[in-house]
């Protein structure tokens, strides 16, 4: 068992413009008044380090008896599955999905059952096509939101929808939300909608501190209580550094944040004119987040990978990561002045292989 898509992220081709990028750029530590007191490691971290989690709590109003700590959103997506499936339970993926979260359920496994985000309908999150898949037997859905890879949205009343046909059977929800807080206008989290829903976070793709490994999970204290004991069995509690320097960027969000809105924005912008004017592309205007998937009439998009890193020094993520090989993933994360030479490049290449 192994995530190949997570390899070949790490691994693949490095290249001078990154149109890979779904995380925006990276925040320099040095801007905040830090000292080496900051890094003391005292071992306060061992009970589950209250600064974190109260600071955690309180951005989203909730106690701290639902909110456990992980590294990144992908433990945070590990633990809470490991916490909600037995093996042989019947969980609802979306497809297209992020790899690791279809990978993580079948190495917990589970049965997996998808249904369908179609592109025809803007990869929107359709309840009707998730009671169509549901069962009585289905215990878990897993969604993305924002989408990864098409930044599609799904709003409230899609969500309390499903929300509702869960209830009916007895399953959870759990939501990846590691691209919601670039949604335009920002939005609420789904944890506010009721106890069915399990929602995973990270300070990773918006605020550009992957590095810190901070994610969590927001569930009902019961859950989350089952959460802590599993992560027990595998890192016990986090880099105690880490824990320090997240509170202290939790102190400073919006600066964190700072300009990357106005940059997402831009980009956003450009790519929507670029797209809108190529025949050779079919895609939805993108309105949210750091990524969209666009299909194009070329075919298998490996190709196209391969003559943009080759001729250009320029990458797209391949459609086959994500099951559907003619669309590729774009993702908005590069400053604003890369970001649009990468698509020039993109361009050139698009005409090249006309
Ligand atoms: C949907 C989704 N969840 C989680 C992650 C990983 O987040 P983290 O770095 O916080 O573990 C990614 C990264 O690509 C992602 O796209």
């Amino acid at each position: 068992m192994q995530s190949d898509y997570m390899h070949w992220a790490k691994f693949k081709k490095a290249v001078r413009y990154a149109l890979t990028m779904s995380e925006v750029p990276h925040v320099r530590m040095d801007r905040f008044p830090l000292t080496l007191a900051d890094l003391d490691l005292d071992g306060a971290s061992h009970p589950r380090y209250a600064p974190l989690r109260e600071r955690i709590g309180k951005r989203y109003g909730v106690p701290v008896e639902q909110v456990v700590a992980a590294d990144g959103t992908s433990m945070a997506n590990f633990l809470a599955m490991a916490a909600l499936i037995e093996p042989g339970d019947e969980v609802l993926v979306e497809s297209p999905t992020y790899e690791p979260m279809l990978g993580a359920a079948s190495f917990l496994g589970a049965t997996i059952k998808r249904f369908d985000r179609k592109p025809s309908d803007a990869f929107r999150l359709d309840p009707a096509a998730i009671e169509q898949a549901m069962s009585p037997a289905t215990r878990l859905i897993l969604i993305t939101n924002l989408h990864n890879p098409s930044g599609a949205l799904a709003d409230e009343a899609e969500l309390r929808a499903v929300g509702e046909l869960a209830a009916r059977i007895g399953a959870r929800i759990l939501i990846d939300e590691v691209y919601l807080d670039a949604a335009v206008p920002p939005r609420q989290s789904a944890v506010h909608l009721g106890p069915e829903f399990v929602i995973t976070n990270s300070l990773t793709k918006v605020y550009g501190l992957s590095g810190l490994r901070c994610g969590w999970i927001l569930a009902e204290p019961e859950l989350a209580e089952r959460m802590w004991r599993v992560n027990d069995l595998f890192g016990v509690n986090q880099a105690h550094q880490a824990e320090r320097l997240s509170c202290i960027a939790f102190d400073h969000l919006d600066e964190v944040l700072g300009d990357t809105p106005a940059m997402l924005a831009a980009n956003r912008r450009l790519f929507n004119e670029f797209a809108a004017a190529r025949d050779d592309l079919d895609v939805m205007p993108a309105v949210h987040g750091i990524t969209a998937f666009p299909r194009w009439s070329g075919g298998d998009t490996q190709r196209l990978y391969d003559h943009l890193t080759t001729a250009y020094d320029t990458s797209i993520v391949p459609g086959r990561w994500f099951e559907m090989r003619d669309n590729f993933r774009i993702g908005f994360g590069l400053p604003t002045a890369d970001f649009s030479e990468g698509l020039s490049r993109l361009g050139r290449a698009l005409d090249d292989l006309r």
